[in-house]
């Protein structure tokens, strides 16, 4: 039977971001990723998103931070919610970000979380959080995260059709504290999307294939040393992984530059604190912002030190966050 869509639901999702990286793809069209992954999710930065279903609407609408957008991408995949529930109503979405959209700051994380909850509610549908996270994927890769809180790893996956392809979390917000410090270096949206930047990469990068073989060595690494809240190989291996990943990004044909001035002078002044003596560690997506990450009462001093680089126009502090959750 369908299901019935109820009046408008609001969603929060929290965006996250990886210590151990995703980039590329198994299969485009279901996104399924070619490598598994594992973020913390991070309180200080999220999503809002509303969604209702109305029987006389003749198209999706869309507006994000009160701007009306492009509704043909957001269609696609209230298609799926409205696949599952058996109705046809068009939707109306409303979304804020509580940061920059499309700056490398996971926006399509929360968006896609947020949008999968609220949209499922709104249709009427009970859904898991694994069927969330399996949704949200079919969004952006990093939203499957974000159905969860505290720190959590994305499989990767076997089964053509991605029933195994979801996140899972792997320890609570409040299990181990965590603090992270975000150095905005650039409010513009980024040049290259990262569905663009992993488009044909496993013909156009020569490392690609070494960074798939070598990413379940790097997840087991990752998940004993949090198992054992060692943050020192935490920290290590969250900057082997982002700048694997940005070598990965470099070597591709054309070469990604994502980094800008403020990136560099950032991750030098990382490293210069931590030969000081503060355990602090640095992370990159695919933009121009660096994460540190650090024990929360470092997060006071690592801001500081950030403000004062030349070219880092702003900083936000967060702590970890919470999963997916109506705010109705
Ligand atoms: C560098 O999840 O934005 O942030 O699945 O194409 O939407 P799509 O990509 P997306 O890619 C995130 C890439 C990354 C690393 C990460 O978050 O794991």
């Amino acid at each position: 039977m369908a299901a019935a869509p109820i009046s408008p639901v609001t969603a929060r999702a929290h965006s996250n971001i990886a210590l151990i990286k995703y980039w590329g793809k198994r299969d485009a069209a279901l996104n399924l990723p070619a490598v598994g992954s594992i973020s913390i999710t991070l309180d200080g930065l999220y999503t809002d998103t509303r969604v209702g279903f109305h029987a006389g609407a003749e198209r999706d609408s869309v507006d994000i931070g009160g701007r009306k957008v492009d509704a043909a991408p957001f269609t696609k995949f209230l298609d799926l919610i409205r696949a599952r529930a058996g109705i046809a109503h068009r939707a109306r979405v409303e979304s804020w970000n509580n940061f920059p959209t499309g700056a490398g700051l996971a926006s399509s994380a929360s968006g896609y979380s947020a949008l999968a909850l609220a949209g499922c509610r709104a249709a009427g549908l009970e859904t898991s959080a694994r069927d969330l996270s399996i949704l949200a994927r079919q969004g952006s890769g990093s939203a499957a995260r974000s159905i969860f809180g505290g720190i959590v790893e994305m499989h990767r996956g076997q089964a053509e059709g991605g029933e195994d392809a979801y996140a899972e979390p792997l320890l609570n917000a409040e299990d181990w504290p965590l603090g992270v410090v975000v150095a905005i270096t650039d409010r513009n949206a980024k040049s290259v999307n990262s569905t663009a930047g992993m488009a044909a990469l496993d013909e156009r990068s020569d490392y690609y294939d070494a960074w798939v073989a070598r990413a379940p060595d790097d997840l087991a690494s990752m998940r004993d040393a949090i198992a054992a809240r060692d943050f020192e190989t935490v920290g290590a291996l969250t900057e082997m992984s982002c700048l694997k990943l940005h070598g990965l990004m470099l070597s591709t044909r054309p070469g990604l530059i994502y980094w800008n001035a403020a990136t560099v002078a950032s991750m030098h002044a990382i490293r210069a604190l931590r030969a000081a003596g503060t355990p602090v560690y640095f992370t990159i997506d695919a933009g121009p912002q660096v994460k540190a990450i650090c024990a929360p009462e470092h997060t006071a001093e690592v801001a500081a030190v950030l403000a004062d680089v030349p070219g880092v126009l702003d900083t936000r502090i967060s702590g970890l966050g919470p999963g997916a959750h109506p705010l109705d």
